[in-house]
């Protein structure tokens, strides 16, 4: 009997190594809650493309959105713990959804292992190209006396874009129609084409637009310009001195994927933020790095849980 639990304990204890040393060997699947082409899209691509070479299985992208993000986390929160699923949450997805959706299948906090941040992305207030405002002031002005014709695109409730301009709204008084969308990838494609007038959006997913002219970047709700777009001036400079927020995406797994698993993936984000080219790629389009004490998932978790307890009262008081 004694050599039986010996035995049983050795491949029980073999068999959790294995599944660790051998991770990963197959193609791991990383479920985008938001439509293809949009930031956390982008964000995604970019650092998974690198941890793909170090893990040496290709990361699958997969786009399921809806609800503001709340599908594709709730899809991937209850995939197997095996680390084969994984997926990019932001600030909306991990920060605002429990005080928008009372009935959230998931708890930011205790649903997830997280891996890692990945991107900070400030955020930009954008207009069509033709709209009738060209600078911070003219555009306040405007929607105070228009804004029952004007209307502004999101990416579903408790999306950045939704959250981000109802602070923007409610500190101009305004309520403009909203018109929802699965991703800002496509609310952009609406917002270059002149169908919808505003939006507030992650740099990640405006930086080539607006150099190329065919989209108007107003201000940046950041303390600093960003060099991806240094004309851009600062919501202070802008005369929104108040209108300050910035998001963020991180990548997090499914609660009960094993310790050793999580930690080669941290090991392959953290090499990827490290890689100069994804780096590059990165700032180029105005995504900020995180510092070598922001990342990893011990991080993640705790900042996740101040994300919570910030937005909670904030968009519940905004109803
Ligand atoms: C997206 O990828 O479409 C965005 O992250 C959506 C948002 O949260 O505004």
């Amino acid at each position: 009997m004694k050599r039986l639990i010996l035995a049983l304990a050795a491949s029980v204890a073999f068999a959790g190594m294995s599944v660790a040393q051998t991770y990963p060997t197959k193609p791991i699947t990383m479920i985008v809650p938001f439509a293809a082409g949009g930031p956390t899209d982008i964000v995604a691509r970019l650092v998974s493309e690198n941890m793909s070479k170090t893990l040496g299985q290709q990361i699958v992208v997969e786009n399921v959105a809806g609800a503001g993000g709340t599908t594709g986390i709730t899809r991937a929160s209850q995939a197997k713990p095996d680390g084969y699923t994984i997926m990019m949450g932001h600030m909306g997805t991990h920060g605002a959804a429990p005080a928008l959706y009372a009935n959230l299948k998931y708890d930011p906090v205790k649903d997830f292992e997280p891996v890692g941040m990945a991107a900070g992305t400030p955020i930009l207030i954008v207009t069509k190209k033709a709209f009738p405002a060209n600078d911070m002031k003219e555009f306040v002005a405007y929607l105070k006396a228009n804004a029952d014709k004007v209307n502004q695109a999101h990416a579903g409730v408790g999306a950045v874009s939704h959250m981000t301009c109802i602070l923007l709204n409610s500190q101009i008084g305004v309520k403009p129609t909203a018109v929802p969308y699965g991703g800002t990838g496509p609310a952009l494609n609406d917002l270059v084409s002149g169908q919808v007038d505003y939006m507030c959006d992650q740099i990640v997913n405006l930086v080539s637009q607006v150099k190329a002219g065919s989209i108007k970047a107003l201000a940046i709700a950041s303390a600093e310009r960003s060099p991806a777009l240094p004309d851009v001036p600062t919501t202070k400079e802008a005369g929104l001195p108040e209108y300050q927020v910035a998001a963020w995406n991180a990548v997090f797994a499914p609660k009960g994927t094993p310790k050793d698993v999580v930690a080669k993936l941290t090991s392959a984000l953290n090499t990827a933020l490290d890689d100069a080219g994804t780096r590059k790629r990165l700032e180029d389009l105005g995504g900020v790095l995180p510092t070598k004490d922001e990342r990893g998932g011990e991080w993640l978790g705790k900042f996740v849980a101040s994300e919570v307890a910030r937005w909670n009262p904030v968009l519940k008081a905004s109803k």
